[in-house]
C-alpha cells in the first residue's frame, strides 16, 4: 500500500494515527537539528518533521539527500503542529517521520511549482506536466472535469442522448479554414476535421434521434487569440419540432444549472435583446452588461452646427462617463484619443465634454457653446461632474469603435465587479453578410441557419437589397461580454437550402458536391429542428473569472498554434510523405534548402 490518506486529508482527529503517505516534495527547510519537508499530491500539502530527537541519523540523511520534486512515500505519526499554518486545510497537524523511501528521483524543475512561479509562459507550456502540479492548473482542470459531468447530468435528464460523430470528414464551412488529413488509401484525397458536427447533427435529426448532445472536439485554422484555439471544444446539441424559444429556454436552463452546481450562483432569466439593439446601445453583438454607459444618438442635436466632421458623418453617438469629469486631464484625454485612433480601433478622432463645477470645457467649444453642449447632457442623461465620449462617422464602424471604447472606460472606471455574471441571449441576427471586399454575401452564422418564417417569402422572390434585411432565427448566448454559444433554427427544406447556397455563391454543382447528402436527406422526411453549441472552454474560463482559455485545456497550443512539449506540427519522413502521395512537398522543401 502506497499510502493510508492522501496529503489533503489529515486533521485534529487524526492525531497519534500512525499513517503512509505519498507525494512530492514541495519545499525543503533544514535547520540543521531539524528538517521540515512539505510533501505534495493533487488533495493538498502535509507538513513532514525529521528531528534528531526522533529520527535516526539515517533518516536525517536521508532527509537531507532529497530535492525539490522527488517522488518519496513516508511512514510516521500524527502530532499537533506547534505553530499551527491556518492557510491550509492540514495546518493544525505534521507528521513525525519514522520511514521515508525514495519513490523516484527529479531533476532540479525549470520553475517553482507552487501556486504562484516564477515560471514563464513559453517555459510552463513546454514543461506542461510540471505547470499541471500547480494547485491551480490543477483546480481548472478539476473545474472542467465538473463541468462536463454537470452538463452530461444536466442534458442525459432533459433526454438529450450523446452520439459521436466522426474526426474525418468533408469540410463544413463555418467561417475558418479547415486542418486537412491526407488519405494513404485514396491518392490525393483529404480529409478535414470538422470545425464542428454541424452536418451529422442534421442528419442525426433526419434519423429521427430527436434531442442530441456531444461534448466534442473542434478544428479551426484560424488566428488565435486568448479566447480561440485550432482545437476547442464544444457542447453541441441538436433538436427536433423546436422553435428558437423552445431550445433558449433548455439552453439556458443548462447555464443555470451549471452555475448553481459548481459555483453556487443562481442566475436570473437572462435578458433577450435584439442584435441591431445590441448594436446600437452597446455597439458589439456580444455586449458587456457588468455596467452600463448605454450608447445615445446624437445626430439631431449635433449635425447641421457647423462642424464638418459631424456634418458629414451617417452616424453621431456618444457615451456619458458618470462622474469623471475632473477625473481626466488633458493629457489623459490626449491619450485616450489616440488609443482609438490605433488601426485595430481606427476611429479618426474623439470629442469629449467635462461639465465640472467650473464650468464647460469640449474639444468642439468652437461650434457648440453651452447651451448645446447642456442639450446633449440632458438627452444623455448626464449632469455636472460627468465627461461625455463621442464619436461620429459611417453607422456601424463607429458603433464598432465606441463599443471598444466603452469596454476600455468600463475598465479605466472599475466598474466591473469580481465574481458579478450577467448573461443575455442575443438574437435576430441578420442571415447574411455583405463583404464590401469580395462583393458576395456570407453567412452570418453558417449555410443551414433558417431565415424568420415571416422572410422566407422575401428571400425567395427579393432583391439584392431585400437580402441585406432578412433576419435569421439566430442566437448567441454572451456571458459578460464574451460569445459563449451560439446556433439557429435550422433550414429544413430542400429549395430554401439550394436557394440560400445559391446566395452565398454556390454554383448548383459546387452546391450539389458538398452538400448533396444533405439535401439529400431533407428529401426523406426532414423534421423541422434547430441547435446551439457551447463554447465549452470559454465556459470554463468566464466561470471563473478569466478570459483566456489556455489555463483551461490540459494541453494547448501556443499562438502560432505549437505544441511546443512534443514539438508539433513537425516535417515527416520522406518515406511517410510518398505514401501519402505527398512527395511533392517533400521536393518543393529540398530545393528551398539548396
Ligand atoms: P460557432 O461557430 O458559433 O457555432 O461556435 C460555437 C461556440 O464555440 C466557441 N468557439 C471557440 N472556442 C475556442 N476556440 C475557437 N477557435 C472557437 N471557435 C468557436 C464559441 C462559439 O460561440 N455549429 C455551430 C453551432 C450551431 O449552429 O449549433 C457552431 O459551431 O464559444
Amino acid at each position: 500500500m502506497y499510502r493510508t490518506h492522501t496529503c489533503g486529508e489529515l486533521r485534529t482527529k487524526h492525531i497519534e494515527q500512525e499513517v503512509k503517505l505519498s507525494g512530492w516534495v514541495q519545499t525543503i527547510r533544514d535547520k540543521g537539528f531539524m528538517i521540515w519537508i512539505d510533501l505534495r499530491d493533487r488533495y493538498g500539502v502535509t507538513q513532514l518533521i525529521f528531528s534528531e530527537d526522533q529520527s535516526s541519523s539515517a533518516l536525517m540523511e536521508a532527509a537531507r539527500g532529497l530535492g525539490r520534486e522527488f517522488v518519496i512515500q513516508v511512514e510516521g505519526r500524527v502530532i499537533e503542529r506547534s505553530s499551527k499554518n491556518d492557510k491550509i486545510p492540514t495546518g493544525d497537524i505534521e507528521i513525525v517521520v519514522k520511514q521515508l523511501h525514495v519513490l523516484n528521483r527529479s531533476e532540479t524543475p525549470p520553475f517553482t511549482i507552487e501556486s504562484d512561479t516564477d515560471g514563464g509562459d513559453e517555459l510552463r507550456m513546454k514543461y506542461r506536466y510540471l505547470d499541471i502540479r500547480r494547485k491551480p492548473v490543477q483546480q481548472n482542470l478539476i473545474f472542467r472535469s465538473r463541468l462536463a459531468i454537470e452538463s452530461r447530468k444536466y442534458l442525459s435528464d432533459q433526454g438529450f442522448i450523446e452520439v459521436e460523430t466522426p474526426f474525418l470528414i468533408k469540410s463544413t464551412p463555418e467561417g475558418a479554414r479547415d486542418f486537412v488529413v491526407p488519405s494513404r488509401m485514396n491518392p490525393n484525397e483529404f480529409y478535414a476535421l470538422p470545425q464542428s458536427p454541424q452536418t451529422f447533427k442534421q442528419l442525426l435529426m433526419v434519423s429521427g434521434l430527436d434531442k442530441y448532445f456531444q461534448i466534442v472536439k473542434c478544428f479551426r485554422d484560424e488566428d488565435l487569440r486568448a479566447d480561440r484555439q485550432p482545437e476547442f471544444t464544444q457542447i453541441d446539441c441538436e433538436m427536433s419540432f423546436v422553435h428558437q424559444d423552445d431550445i433558449l429556454d433548455t439552453f439556458e436552463g443548462l447555464t443555470k444549472h451549471v452555475f448553481r452546481e459548481l459555483l453556487g450562483v443562481e442566475l436570473e432569466d437572462f435578458p433577450r435583446m435584439a442584435y441591431d439593439d445590441a448594436l446600437r446601445l452597446y455597439g458589439s453583438d456580444k455586449p458587456d452588461l457588468r455596467f452600463g454607459m448605454q450608447f445615445y444618438e446624437l445626430n439631431d442635436l449635433a449635425k447641421g452646427r457647423g462642424f464638418g466632421v459631424f456634418d458629414q458623418a451617417e452616424l453621431v453617438v456618444g457615451l456619458c462617463v458618470k462622474g469623471a469629469a475632473a477625473k481626466y486631464s488633458n493629457k489623459d484625454l490626449k491619450k485616450l484619443t489616440e488609443w482609438v485612433q490605433r488601426p485595430q480601433i481606427g476611429a479618426k478622432g474623439l470629442v469629449h465634454v467635462r461639465w465640472t463645477e467650473e464650468g464647460i470645457k469640449s474639444s468642439v467649444a468652437k461650434f457648440f457653446d453651452e447651451s448645446q453642449l447642456t442639450a446633449w447632457y440632458e438627452a444623455m442623461g448626464g449632469t455636472v461632474g460627468d465627461m461625455l465620449l463621442l464619436l461620429s462617422g459611417e453607422r456601424e464602424k463607429t458603433q464598432k469603435q465606441l463599443g471598444a471604447l466603452r469596454l476600455e472606460m468600463g475598465e479605466k472606471e472599475q466598474l466591473i465587479r469580481d465574481g458579478d455574471f450577467k448573461p443575455l441571449w442575443v438574437v435576430d441576427f441578420p442571415l447574411l453578410e455583405w463583404d464590401e471586399d469580395l462583393e458576395r454575401f456570407h453567412a452570418m452564422h453558417h449555410p443551414f441557419t433558417s431565415p424568420k418564417k415571416s422572410d422566407i417569402s422575401r428571400m425567395l422572390r427579393g432583391d439584392h437589397d431585400t437580402m441585406k434585411q432578412l433576419k435569421a432565427d439566430a442566437y448567441d448566448l454572451v456571458i459578460n461580454g464574451a460569445e459563449i454559444g451560439g446556433g439557429s433554427i435550422r433550414i429544413h427544406d430542400r429549395a430554401l437550402q439550394e436557394k440560400n447556397f445559391k446566395l452565398l455563391g454556390f454554383s448548383d454543382a459546387e452546391a450539389e458536391e458538398q452538400f448533396g447528402f444533405l439535401m439529400g436527406a431533407f428529401e426523406y422526411g426532414a423534421p423541422p429542428h434547430g441547435g446551439i453549441a457551447f463554447g465549452f472552454d470559454r465556459l470554463c474560463a468566464v466561470m471563473n473569472g478569466q478570459s483566456s482559455i489556455r489555463d483551461f485545456i490540459a494541453f494547448p497550443k501556443n499562438n502560432m498554434g505549437r505544441d511546443i512539449m512534443i514539438d508539433a506540427p513537425a516535417p515527416i519522413d520522406g518515406a511517410q510523405l510518398q505514401e501519402l502521395y505527398l512527395d511533392v512537398i517533400e521536393k518543393k522543401s529540398d530545393t528551398t534548402d539548396i
